[in-house]
């Protein structure tokens, strides 16, 4: 029998698919794994029993990631479990950049009271509300990962040419791009190239403020640019001074910050990109999955502080050994599981920084070798499955 600790409220489509071994609640005591969204764990007394932690989320800074990978805790997110949720709000914010909808909508809403008069008055007054299409036009996508990818491929598939840039692209993600998005071999190429753009990188000290006054003077007059991101990737006082000159045609971001907010041509969202019940179904649906198989079966798949590391289980017992990545580890584990005679039967050590990760599955190996892997230096934590 596993117990979870739910820390928030975790959607009951995640928790379901743990099944009757398990008991999760938010009172479980000696939890084996805690599921969490946005619960502050910094100051948290890490249980011994804990072994590890979820987020149903991609953010982690509410966990003490690097104190978890010292105590041999791992930490788990659910990377992209929201970009289609995204991917939709940025196409929305695509097209609002373009069409003057919001306003249209607000200047609709003025001329309540009129009567039969209506009609008219909107036929009238509507030429101010014209905005291009978005077909046929450019779009330039900085950042081709779990979001970009997405919305690259159905800006294409709504009929713009779109250019991408990712000099660190993966391969996964490069199968998973429309072969109507053409490569961008600089972000030169994009900002030179592109009628919109729009960013879907993290946020780091290399992308930091990215978009700024002289990136800016390097884009297309009447550039529309779309952050659906972080707000730090651009710097907001010449996204703003871009915007009264009339360079930028049109900002649209997801972050409200308190000086770009009732600026006209800047369309600010209230960080609604991930809120919709799907993706938080989503996230639950993966933490929970992860979290399952880590327990049941070592495998480690979306961690931030332990490597990936998935193995299909063989041999009649299997050793989990998180240890610190130094030489010579691997000799001594294999050295203690097989000094009684017993046999290998499959193997894999991953490394992540300073830490990594070894499982050994066997046949004929001695639980009591368990005590001896603990005592080679450097070992963190050993589990036998
Ligand atoms: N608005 C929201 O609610 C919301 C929700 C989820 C994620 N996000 C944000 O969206 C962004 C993208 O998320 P994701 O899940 O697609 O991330 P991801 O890690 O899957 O993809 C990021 C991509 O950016 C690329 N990259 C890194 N540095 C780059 C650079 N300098 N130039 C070009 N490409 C670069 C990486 O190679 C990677 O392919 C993140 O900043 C994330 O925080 C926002």
């Amino acid at each position: 029998m596993y117990n979870i600790l739910t820390l928030n409220k975790i959607a009951k489509v995640g928790t379901n698919r743990l099944g009757d071994n398990y008991a999760c609640s938010d009172s479980v005591a000696n939890p084996d794994a805690v599921l969490v969204r946005s619960a502050a764990m910094h100051d948290m007394e890490m249980p011994e029993t804990l072994l590890a932690i979820a987020r149903a989320g991609a953010g982690v800074n509410n966990i003490p990631v690097a104190k978890c990978a010292e105590e041999g805790i791992v930490v788990f997110n659910t990377p992209g479990a929201n970009a289609n949720a995204v991917k939709e709000l940025v196409i929305a914010g695509l097209l609002m950049s373009s069409r003057k909808v919001l306003a249209g909508i607000e200047w609709a809403k003025t001329l309540k009271g009129n009567g039969d008069a209506v009609g008219k008055m909107v036929e009238k007054g509507k030429s101010q509300f014209v905005g291009p299409e978005i077909k046929g036009k450019k779009l330039g996508v900085i950042g081709l990962g779990a979001i970009g990818i997405l919305v690259a491929n159905a800006a294409a598939d709504l009929g713009m040419e779109v250019l991408g840039y990712d000099p660190y692209i993966s391969v996964d993600a490069a199968w998973k791009l429309s072969h109507n998005v053409k490569h961008a071999q600089t972000v030169d190429q994009i900002y030179a190239e592109c009628d919109y753009i729009t960013v879907h990188v993290p946020l780091n000290d290399s992308t930091r403020e990215g978009i700024n006054a002289s990136t800016i003077a390097k884009m297309k007059d009447g550039v529309r640019i779309l952050n659906f991101s972080r707000d730090g990737l651009v710097n907001s006082a010449d996204i703003l001074a871009g915007v009264k000159s009339g360079k930028i045609a049109c900002y649209v971001t997801d972050f409200a910050t308190d000086d770009i907010l009732c600026e006209e041509n800047i369309i600010v969202m209230p960080h609604l990109g991930a809120s919709t019940p799907e993706s938080e179904d989503n996230c639950a649906v993966m933490a929970a999955d992860q979290i399952k198989d880590y327990l049941e079966n070592g495998n480690i798949t979306n961690s931030v502080n332990y490597p990936a590391l998935s193995m299909a289980r063989s041999g009649d017992i299997r050793f989990c050994v998180m240890h610190k990545n130094a030489p010579k580890m691997l000799t001594q584990i294999l050295d203690c599981i097989t000094s009684n005679g017993a046999n290998v039967e499959g193997m894999e050590n991953k490394s992540k920084g300073e830490y990594a990760y070894t499982v050994v599955d066997a046949t004929g190996a001695d639980q009591a070798v368990k005590a001896s892997i603990e005592a080679i230096e450097g070992v963190i934590r050993v589990r036998v499955i």
